[in-house]
């Protein structure tokens, strides 16, 4: 039997093109998925109401809506998802006025704030074009000291660059990792991906699952086998 806080380790991206194929695999999955991720493709297609039924449901709900805007506008629409009552909201974590517009924005309700870092489809080069001089893993871990300074619940990190994000913050500081793929799997865009055994072991505590279980022939199945790999971790 798994519990509620095995299950509330996997994420599942409902990385869908509409608000029914989304609440189909929601249905499919049923008791095996407690806790799901929305982010900007469902958004368009009706992924708020989505969001807000399935807190009704007794579901955890991740926004993944990456905010990065002047300060007046990253707090008010913070404060307008916080009234959602979702659990989890993504703000690019590149400045501490941003982070601190957030943090005001969400004031005393539970939402929990997490900083994308770097994003995993950047390389150095990528960074060189934007003039910044630093190491895309020597990036992160400044950015999550950055977003812990400030307040901030968490990070957005890849496996690879999870243990040292952990290793240089508090243990309560969260660690939300995608790119995660089973070994021998279809890696699709991502390359740097982690199994979820060693994104647990590396300091995640949670991770987020998109095409191998909304793409699977048996999304349930599939679902079932990354939670029995996460118990195993
Ligand atoms: O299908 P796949 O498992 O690759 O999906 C990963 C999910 O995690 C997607 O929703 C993607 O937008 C998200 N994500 C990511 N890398 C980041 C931040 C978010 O892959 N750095």
């Amino acid at each position: 039997m798994i519990d509620r806080a095995t299950r509330d380790k996997l994420i599942v991206a409902l990385d869908l093109p509409s608000y029914d194929q989304a609440r189909a695999l929601v249905d499919r999955l049923g008791e095996t998925v407690s806790f799901y991720k929305i982010g900007l493709e469902l958004l368009f297609s009706d992924g708020l109401s989505l969001a807000q039924e399935l807190k009704q449901e007794g579901k955890r709900v991740f926004l993944d809506l990456k905010f990065l805007d002047i300060g007046n506008t990253v707090e008010h629409a913070v404060r307008a998802a916080a009234k959602l009552g979702v659990d989890f909201i993504t703000v690019h974590g590149h400045d501490t006025k941003t982070l601190r517009a957030a943090l005001r924005g969400r004031g005393d309700t539970n939402l929990k704030l997490l900083a994308v870092t770097v994003l995993t489809n950047l390389d150095q080069a990528d960074l060189d074009e934007q003039g910044i001089a630093a190491t895309p893993s020597g990036l992160v871990i400044g950015r999550a000291r950055m977003a812990e300074n400030a307040g901030f619940d968490g990070v957005i990190a890849s496996g690879q660059e999870a243990a040292a994000v952990r290793a240089e913050t508090d243990p309560q500081f969260l660690i939300v990792t995608p790119g995660i793929r089973l070994p021998g799997a279809e890696t699709g865009d991502q390359t740097r991906i982690t199994t979820p055994e060693d994104a647990l072991r590396f300091g995640a505590n949670h991770i987020v699952v998109g095409r191998p279980i909304n793409a699977a022939p048996d999304p349930k199945a599939a679902a079932e086998t990354f939670l029995a790999h996460i118990a195993k971790g």
